[in-house]
């Protein structure tokens, strides 16, 4: 007796292999064997031929793209059923063009939400006490001891963390911060939390305006998705409005912050320090940025365990499988 072919699945990037392993068990999968993006020929040519695509942040799922796709099929429906995406941002997705083609668009939610408030606590602490310079220069062999003045950075006991965007990651990372460094928490989001939610977590309460939130934060972290809404919110007004010597942290997405603004905040003020894990062009970081010492940059760890990778892949196979068993996808966002 003869069994069903296994639904085709093109995966754009090493997974980890416990992750590799299982979706190779239930597919047929054609594995990038490279840690580079596809380009978009190669993402169309996926989406024209494959049943189901597995991408992450960086490869470019943009309209050109899906009318790519469109012309390789001669118009005809595409034959994927899923784009199951290996991260929780879908920035790099055109949604509506998924939408019209009739492709349903999956994220992984939830999995990687304490890694990546650890990672914003991380630069936190990297910024203010200024790590990332004192590291640079014991590796560079010019350490002479230490000095009573030297790298004095600042103490965030006491102080008052802004968080920008009050869902998953950012509530975690004010629980984090509270309870380990001792900040007072305030909060600016568009979608407030319950009351029951607030009630719980009596450490961070409302700031009246993102304007106030910047004016009244020593530390500011950025926790929305990017949206056209918030391409620019940290502009050089935004950055204007930030107290001297504020540190401003961003794992959420690069276009949030006018990069060159930032630039010349961290050299004329009023910004102190900066630790940056995500850039609007990515892999390419500002040259304005690279020559500053008080920013922190790291290569988008965000997510980067083995624990919160597995997961992640764990969960968009399970979004591939609820498709191919007629099932509605747990975490479709399109
Ligand atoms: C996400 O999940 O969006 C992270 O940025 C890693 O891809």
């Amino acid at each position: 007796m003869s069994s069903a072919p296994l639904p085709r699945v093109v995966v754009t990037r090493r997974l980890p292999s416990g992750v590799e392993s299982a979706l190779a068990a239930r597919y047929s999968c054609t594995f990038n064997p490279s840690d580079l993006p596809l380009a978009g020929p190669a993402l169309a040519t996926s989406l024209a031929t494959a049943d189901a695509l597995v991408p992450v942040v960086g490869d470019r799922l943009d309209r050109l793209v899906w009318h790519t796709a469109r012309d390789i099929t001669g118009g005809a429906p595409l034959p994927c059923r899923v784009v199951a995406n290996v991260g929780v941002g879908v920035d790099h997705i055109d949604l509506d063009a998924a939408r019209v083609a009739g492709v349903p668009v999956t994220n992984t939610p939830d999995v990687l939400t304490e890694d990546t408030a650890d990672l914003a606590l991380a630069l936190l602490l990297m910024a203010a006490r200024r790590l990332g310079e004192g590291e640079r220069l014991v590796r560079a062999g010019r350490w002479a001891g230490l000095a009573p003045t030297g790298f004095l950075g600042a103490s965030p006991a006491g102080k008052t963390l802004g968080i920008v965007g009050y869902g998953r990651i950012g509530r975690a990372l004010a629980r984090k911060a509270h309870h380990a460094l001792g900040v007072r928490v305030r909060y600016h989001t568009r979608t407030p939390p319950a009351p029951a939610v607030a009630a719980a977590e009596p450490w961070a309460t409302p700031a009246e305006s993102l304007e106030a939130l910047l004016a009244e934060s020593d530390v500011v972290s950025l926790h929305c998705p990017a949206t056209p809404d918030t391409y620019h919110l940290i502009d050089a007004a935004a950055l204007a409005r930030m107290r001297p010597g504020a540190v401003l942290v961003n794992t959420a997405r690069g276009s949030v912050v006018d990069a060159a603004a930032l630039a010349v905040a961290l050299r004329d003020g009023p910004l102190g320090a900066a630790g940056l894990d995500v850039y609007e062009d990515e892999p390419n970081v500002p040259g304005e940025l690279l020559a500053r010492e008080n920013v922190v940059l790291l290569p988008h760890l965000g997510s980067a365990t083995v624990e919160t990778r597995t997961a992640m892949g764990m969960r968009a196979l399970a979004n591939l499988d609820a498709v191919f068993a007629g099932e509605p996808p747990p975490d479709r966002v399109a």
